[in-house]
């Protein structure tokens, strides 16, 4: 499973390079990554996991993160009590988006910014994304609220993003009234 060490810290360069289309098939390393990375997600998710192994609760990371710079990311996703679905996205394009906007109440976090960073910031409501599975088979999914904020989040880390790029520090609660708050 991949330690919270081997994740990169905010500083570190290849969370602002520029990332490369993933070409396939997969090597066995690749695949391997990907499967660490939803573990960890999922584990750091359940709190008698998170204590154990010291991981700090996420619900996505992209490759960058990893200290790859190619464009994959997955989420880990608790779709109802205890029922985690895991995502894949590998070479993703947001093809289509709501023109509403939401933010999470609580901010966001990222593994990568290990501080709190006040503000909101504004996703999409619901967004269509296509892209490509571990495999290589096309996909095309349709995400909205929470889940919709997580494959943002990981689609902007793809274009050398920060969530906190989107908050405008002179003024972090900024068109707060013309989002919905989830
Ligand atoms: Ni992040």
């Amino acid at each position: 499973m991949i330690k919270t060490s081997d994740i990169l810290d905010e500083k570190d360069k290849h969370l602002r390079a520029p990332n490369k289309d993933v070409t396939f098939p997969l090597s066995k390393e690749r695949k391997k990554l990907i499967k660490d990375m939803l573990e960890h997600l999922y584990y750091s998710q359940i709190d008698k996991y998170a204590e154990k192994y010291n991981l700090r609760p996420g619900m996505g990371l992209a490759a960058p993160q990893m200290g790859i710079n190619e464009k994959f990311f997955v989420v880990c996703h608790e779709e109802s009590e205890g029922n985690f679905n895991d995502y894949v996205m590998i070479n993703p394009k947001m093809i289509s988006h709501s023109e509403e906007l939401i933010y999470a109440s609580e901010g966001e976090g990222c593994l990568s910014v290990n501080r709190d960073v006040p503000g909101i910031v504004p996703r999409y409501a619901r967004a269509t994304f296509t892209g490509f599975d571990i495999d290589g088979k096309p996909i095309k999914i349709r995400v909205r609220e929470e889940l919709a904020i997580a494959f943002q989040h990981e689609y902007d880390h793809l274009h050398g993003i920060m969530f906190y790029d989107h908050i405008d520090p002179k003024d972090p609660y900024k068109n707060k009234d013309y989002m919905r708050e989830i």
